[in-house]
C-alpha cells in the first residue's frame, strides 16, 4: 500500500521504517529539516536498538523515503498522523497543536476513500473533532484511530508484531471501509492472529491512556508498598514476587525503584485528569495525583538516602551515578528519574559525575551543570558513594569486588533493586535498596 507518516520523531520514524519492512511503500514527512536529512541517510535521530538497520534497508529497497513536504502526501491511501502531543507548558493537559497542524496541512492532499490514521496519544474527544475537520474538507477521505503500544528498546519488534490492534472507526459504510485498509495495512499481523478490537473513536483513544494509567498504576502500587518496608523492615522485592505469583496480578511491572519516566506515562497519567477534569469527571481518575505523587517521592528517596549514607557533609563527597536515560536501551532523558536524581544531588553540592552508555549527549543538553563520564571507572574512582538508578546491563553486571577497589567508600544506593544484595555486601560494601531491610 501507499502510506504516508506524518511527523517522524519516536512514534513516527519507526512507524515508517516497520511499514516499509512490511512491504509497503512509504514517505515520512516531518517540518525539521534536520531531522528529515538524517532519516534520509538511515541515522535515526535518537538511539533505538535495531532501528538504522530496518531503516537502511528500507530505503535501499526504494520503499522508504522521508520529506519535508507534506505534498509528498498525496497519492498515499493511509495517512498516519504520529506527531507529538507534548504536556502543555502551563498545565497538565496535552498540547494539541501538532496534531491539528498536522491535518490542516494534509487535507488539501486528501483524495476520495483515503484513510487518516492517527497514532499519537490524544485525549480522548480528539478524533471526534478531527472527523469533523477532515468530512467539512469535502474531500471524501475519513478518520480511523489506531493507538500505538510500543516500548521504547523493542519499538521495532512491537510495531511488526504488536501484542494486540485497537481501531476506532466511524459507524456503517465508513467504518468497514477504514477497517478494510487497516487489515491490509497490517495484514501480516491480522494473518498471525493478532487480537482485534475494532471500536468507535472513543474507546480506542480511551484504551491508550486507560493501558499507561495502568502501568503507572502498578508501578506506583509497588512504590507504595516500598514506603511501608522501609518503616516495617519488609521486604518489596520478595512481596513483589509472592503476590506476583498470583496470574491475576502477574509479576511484570512490579519492580520497586525510582519510578517511571519517559515521554509517555508521566505526561499520559497528567493529561488524562486534566481531561477528566475537563468532562466534569475529575473524581473518576483522581487517584492519577497520587500515582504521580508516589513516583515523585521516590527520586526524592533515593536522593535522601544517598545523602545520609555519606559519612561526609555532601557538598565535600563525590558521588558517581550510573544511569541516565529513563530505562534502559534507550537514550531518552525526558522525565527521567534518573537525571533527576543527579541533577538533585549536584544542587544539594555534591560532586556529581554521571555516566550512561547512551543518553550522556541529551542529559548535557539539558543540564550542562553536571560532570559526565563515558569511562565507567573513572566515574567510580574515589566515589564517596555509588548511585544506580538506570539498570544497563553493564552496570548490573559490575563486578564488587573490582569496584570496592575503585571508590573512596564502598556504600551502594540500588535505585532499581536490580543488583545481588548479598554479593555486594560480601565483598564489603554497605548495599541500600529501596524497600529492602
Ligand atoms: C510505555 C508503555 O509501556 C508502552 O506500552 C506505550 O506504548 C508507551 O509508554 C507509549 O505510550 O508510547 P515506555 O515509555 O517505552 O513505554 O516505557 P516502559 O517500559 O513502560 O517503562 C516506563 C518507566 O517505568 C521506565 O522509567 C521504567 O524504568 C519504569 N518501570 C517499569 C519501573 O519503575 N518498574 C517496573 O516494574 C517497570
Amino acid at each position: 500500500m501507499k502510506i504516508s507518516v506524518i511527523g517522524c520523531g519516536y512514534l513516527g520514524a519507526v512507524h515508517a521504517a516497520a511499514m516499509a519492512k512490511l512491504g509497503h511503500d512509504v514517505v515520512g514527512i516531518d517540518v525539521d529539516s534536520g531531522k528529515i536529512a538524517r532519516l534520509s541517510e538511515g541515522r535515526p535521530v535518537f538511539f533505538e536498538p535495531g532501528l538504522a538497520e530496518v531503516l537502511i534497508s528500507a530505503i535501499e529497497s526504494g520503499r522508504l523515503r522521508f520529506s519535508t513536504d507534506i505534498a509528498d502526501a498525496a497519492g498515499a491511501q493511509v495517512h498516519f498522523i504520529a506527531v507529538g502531543t507534548p504536556q502543555k507548558r502551563d498545565s497538565h493537559a496535552a498540547d494539541l497543536r501538532y496534531v491539528d497542524a498536522a491535518v490542516q496541512s494534509l487535507v488539501p492532499y486528501l483524495a476520495e476513500g483515503d484513510l487518516v490514521v492517527g497514532k499519537s496519544t490524544v485525549p480522548v474527544g480528539t478524533a471526534a473533532r478531527l472527523a469533523e475537520m477532515i468530512t467539512a474538507s469535502g474531500s471524501g477521505a475519513s478518520l480511523a484511530w489506531n493507538p500505538e503500544f510500543l516500548r521504547e528498546g523493542f519499538a521495532v519488534k512491537d510495531t511488526v508484531s504488536p501484542d494486540r490492534l485497537v481501531y476506532g472507526v466511524p459507524a456503517g459504510d465508513e467504518g468497514e471501509h477504514a477497517t478494510a485498509l487497516l487489515n491490509e495495512v497490517y495484514a501480516s499481523a491480522i494473518a498471525a492472529e493478532t487480537p482485534l478490537v475494532v471500536t468507535d473513536y472513543a474507546t480506542a483513544e480511551l484504551v491508550k491512556v486507560a493501558a499507561n494509567a495502568f502501568l503507572a498504576t502498578k508501578i506506583s502500587f509497588i512504590n507504595a508498598m516500598a514506603e511501608i518496608a522501609e518503616v516495617s523492615g519488609a521486604d518489596v522485592t520478595q512481596l513483589a514476587d509472592a503476590i506476583g505469583f498470583d496470574n491475576r496480578i502477574g509479576r511484570r511491572f512490579l519492580n520497586a525503584g525510582v519510578g517511571f519516566g519517559g515521554g509517555c506515562l508521566p505526561k499520559d497519567i497528567r493529561a488524562f485528569t486534566a481531561r477528566a477534569e475537563e468532562l466534569g469527571r475529575g473524581e473518576s481518575v483522581a487517584f492519577l495525583k497520587e500515582i504521580d505523587a508516589i513516583n515523585l517521592r521516590r527520586r526524592q528517596r533515593v536522593v535522601d538516602l544517598t545523602v545520609s549514607s555519606l559519612g561526609r557533609p555532601v557538598h565535600t563527597a563525590k558521588v558517581a551515578v550510573l544511569g541516565l536515560s529513563f530505562k534502559p536501551h534507550s537514550d531518552d532523558v525526558r522525565d527521567s528519574p534518573a537525571l533527576d536524581v543527579a541533577v538533585q544531588l549536584r544542587g544539594l553540592g555534591a560532586e556529581v559525575v554521571a555516566t550512561d552508555p547512551q543518553a550522556i549527549e541529551n542529559s548535557r543538553l539539558r543540564h550542562p551543570q553536571l560532570t559526565y563520564s563515558t569511562d565507567l571507572d573513572e566515574t567510580l574512582r574515589g566515589a564517596d558513594a555509588v548511585v544506580l538508578v538506570t539498570e544497563w546491563p553493564e552496570f548490573r553486571e559490575l563486578d564488587p569486588v573490582r569496584v570496592a577497589t575503585l571508590v573512596r567508600t564502598p556504600t551502594i544506593v540500588d535505585g532499581r533493586n536490580t543488583l545481588d544484595a548479598s554479593a555486594w555486601r560480601a565483598a564489603g560494601w554497605t548495599y541500600l535498596g529501596l524497600g529492602r531491610p
